[in-house]
């Protein structure tokens, strides 16, 4: 199939792009590179030994997604493209109601008037706000306590209802737990703008000298050794879920699936895993705990596994030690 990937230059974009070629799919990127480079567009062609069409634009234009998606003979698109930062979004909230739901709205548009009717979409376990149990299935109630969670939610309730009122369409919602590591190759990664908000970039920024040390923000959460639980996922398998919801989307249909491992592990866990992988020891520090954090948050994958027939293969050990490479082989992330 020929693939639409908005936000293909970014970080879980990239890699899914190199699934989908390996899976014999043509790749054509869309990105404005507000948080990306070419370059890791590049690297995607030079793992794959494929070619990428690469198109720099802006997904509020509607217009030029329209010629396209024409000229390129699109059959379905993967929409990465979106801003991701909460703080950010608690200042600038207009912003990612534009970028996030306008975007979407603009897309969704384009892809109407050129009769493209299969779209994979990038949303977030941060749909489910504070837990009200665990493991988290994707019948647990929405909500969120920040704009970017609720752009996420806004555009899951515009898609389905959109597939209610077109139900020839074919939509995967995919709610995506903490996705770390990189490509094994250590080409491509995770390349934050500034100072990283998530977790593993900031630890692997300390393990490679940028940072003095870790914050742990919180160690009196109600979690087995204090801190915070997440259920970190390989961005690699995270892709191997994208091209599995794709061949998925045989019948027309609307789906919301978590991708996550079901395991839970602390940030401490992550740290000592990380020491492992880099062979150092990281210095931290415990801090207050952060505004809008949860204790705990882990999937139930069990709906992935039937729905498309996907989980997660790789462990915290890899994503560590995959992360770890692509930090030493590029520490100043794509334009170092
Ligand atoms: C965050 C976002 C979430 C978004 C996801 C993916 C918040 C509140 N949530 O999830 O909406 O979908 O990223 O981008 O920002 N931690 C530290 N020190 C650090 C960084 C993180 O201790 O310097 C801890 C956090 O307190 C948390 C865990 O590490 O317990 C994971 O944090 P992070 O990687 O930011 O992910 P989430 O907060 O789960």
């Amino acid at each position: 199939m020929n693939i639409l990937v908005t936000g293909g230059a970014g970080y879980i974009g990239s890699h899914t792009c190199v699934e989908l070629l390996n899976a014999g799919h043509e790749v054509i990127v869309f990105d404005n590179f507000c948080n990306s480079s070419p370059e890791s567009v590049k690297r995607v062609q030079q793992i794959s030994g494929r070619q990428v069409s690469l198109v720099k634009g802006d997904i509020r234009n509607r217009d030029q997604l329209e010629s396209v998606l024409r000229e390129f003979k699109c059959d379905a698109v993967i929409h990465f493209a979106g801003l991701k930062a909460v703080g950010e979004s608690v200042e600038k909230p207009l912003m990612y109601y534009d970028n996030n739901v306008v975007g979407t709205v603009r897309l969704l548009e384009a892809m109407e008037a050129t009769g493209v009717k299969t779209i994979v979409f990038s949303s977030s376990a941060t749909v489910y706000g504070d837990p009200q149990y665990l493991p988290l299935d994707e019948a647990h109630p929405l909500s969120a306590s920040n704009p970017y969670g609720r752009s996420k939610i806004v555009i899951e309730d515009m898609l389905r209802d959109y597939y209610r009122a077109h139900p020839d369409w074919k939509i995967a919602l995919l709610r995506y737990f903490n996705p770390v590591g990189a490509h094994e190759s250590g080409l491509i990664g995770e390349d934050p703008n500034g100072i990283p908000n998530n977790l593993m970039p900031f630890v692997a920024q300390v393990a490679i000298g940028r940072r003095e040390k870790l914050n742990i923000w919180g160690g009196d959460y109600a979690t087995p050794d204090g801190t915070g639980v997440r259920d970190f996922i390989h961005v690699v398998d995270l892709a191997h879920g994208h091209v599995a919801a794709l061949q998925a989307l045989t019948t027309p249909q609307c789906f919301s699936v978590n991708l996550g491992t079901g395991i839970g592990y602390s940030v401490l866990d992550v740290v000592k895993a990380y020491e492992k992988a880099c062979g150092k020891t990281l210095p931290y520090t415990i801090a207050d705990r952060r505004p809008g954090d949860i204790a705990s948050c882990y999937a139930d994958p069990a709906q992935a596994r039937e729905k498309l027939g996907w989980e997660a293969r790789l462990g915290l050990d890899a994503m560590c030690a995959d992360s770890w490479r692509w930090q030493q082989k590029n520490p100043n992330g794509f334009v170092g």
